[in-house]
């Protein structure tokens, strides 16, 4: 047997989530079982407990964990990889586990260099990024505003916009300035007068595209200030679709296939540093609740990692 965080209904996660024991899974043709070393939790994963997102009582129970790191311990006989692979799985389901099984598809070799609790965090947030830059088709001539810029997304949007060429305006705490500088952004506070801090960030140039991961009205607002809604790309404004933004869930032909092209390149760039993936708490078995409430709330910036 095996242990497995789940939540037998929606709720306070502090409530509803509970280690159970489950049968270690056993691999189809095509699928792995990988030993979990680290999951990276995700916003999503506190949406989805919370019912943020629906509460359809036919998903019950939710196995929360979209994205794991660890060691091959079966594979089935077409699924590319062998016993003992060391591998990052994404997309999953169920990873605050021990055991995790899903299809080779969705299995990557983990690259050297890599750490399991930094390879476990990189992939959701990263191919999200690269998706928003990539609708947006941002290059070295775009002024590029992006709204959370310190965040899982947002620190590979400005990292990677950087690296593109492109001059990058991003909000962020104050407390978090400092890193935004470091990656090349110039930051700005979000909070009242955030359009005229922008504008004044960039003089005389204009602003030519904005991703937003942050979902408030203030930061679909000010972007709609200062450009056209279709260079407007948001992650998380489901309310403001009536405004002709270019909302990005990783549904459509066009970002699956942004977001399946960018997992290797990730994985190689985080190996090599080029790509930052700070990991700032570890939690267990016993303390998932409490590590998805200080995610929802205000939380200091990096990776919160499940470690069996
Ligand atoms: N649609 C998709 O495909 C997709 C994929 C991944 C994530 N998401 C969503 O995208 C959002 C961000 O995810 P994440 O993993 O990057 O989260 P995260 O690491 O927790 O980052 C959230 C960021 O939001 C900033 N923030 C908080 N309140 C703000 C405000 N009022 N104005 C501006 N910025 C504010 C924080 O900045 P400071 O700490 O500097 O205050 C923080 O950097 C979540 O809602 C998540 O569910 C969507």
């Amino acid at each position: 047997m095996a242990t497995q965080i789940i939540a037998p209904q929606y709720g306070d996660p502090v409530e509803v989530l509970e280690p159970t024991q489950t049968e270690i899974p056993r691999p189809g043709p095509t699928e792995v079982v990988v030993r979990v070393r680290a999951a990276g939790l995700n916003p999503y994963d506190v949406k989805l407990v919370r019912g943020d997102m629906g509460a359809d009582p036919d998903r019950l129970p939710l196995r929360p964990g979209g994205e794991a790191a660890g060691v091959v311990d079966s594979a089935g006989a077409d699924s590319g990889f062998r016993r003992g692979d060391d591998v990052v799985v994404y997309p999953a389901t169920g990873a605050f586990a021990e055991y995790v099984i899903a299809d080779g598809e969705s299995v990557h070799p983990m690259p050297p260099g890599l750490g399991f609790p930094e390879a476990a965090s990189l992939l959701l947030a990263g191919v999200t990024a690269v998706d928003a830059l990539a609708t947006l088709e941002i290059d070295a001539t775009d002024v590029l505003l992006v709204h959370g810029g310190a965040g899982a997304v947002g620190s590979i949007v400005v990292a990677e916009a950087v690296a593109a060429g492109a001059t990058v305006v991003a909000t962020a705490s104050p407390r978090n300035h400092a890193y935004l500088a470091d990656l090349g952004a110039t930051p700005v506070a979000y909070g009242p007068g955030l359009a005229d801090a922008v504008r004044d960030a960039v003089g005389s140039a204009v602003f030519t595209a904005a991703v937003d991961t942050v979902g408030t009205d203030e930061a679909v607002d000010v972007s709609l200030a200062l450009m056209p809604a279709h260079r407007i790309v948001s992650i998380a404004a489901w309310s403001r679709a009536d405004d002709g933004i270019v909302l990005l869930s990783g549904g459509g032909e066009r970002s699956r296939h942004h977001r399946r092209a960018a997992v290797e390149p990730l994985l190689a760039d985080a190996a090599s540093g080029r790509i930052r993936v700070d990991v700032v708490r570890t939690f267990g078995f016993d303390d998932a609740g409490d590590a998805f409430t200080e995610l929802a709330a205000a939380h200091p910036r990096g990776k919160f990692v499940f470690v069996p």
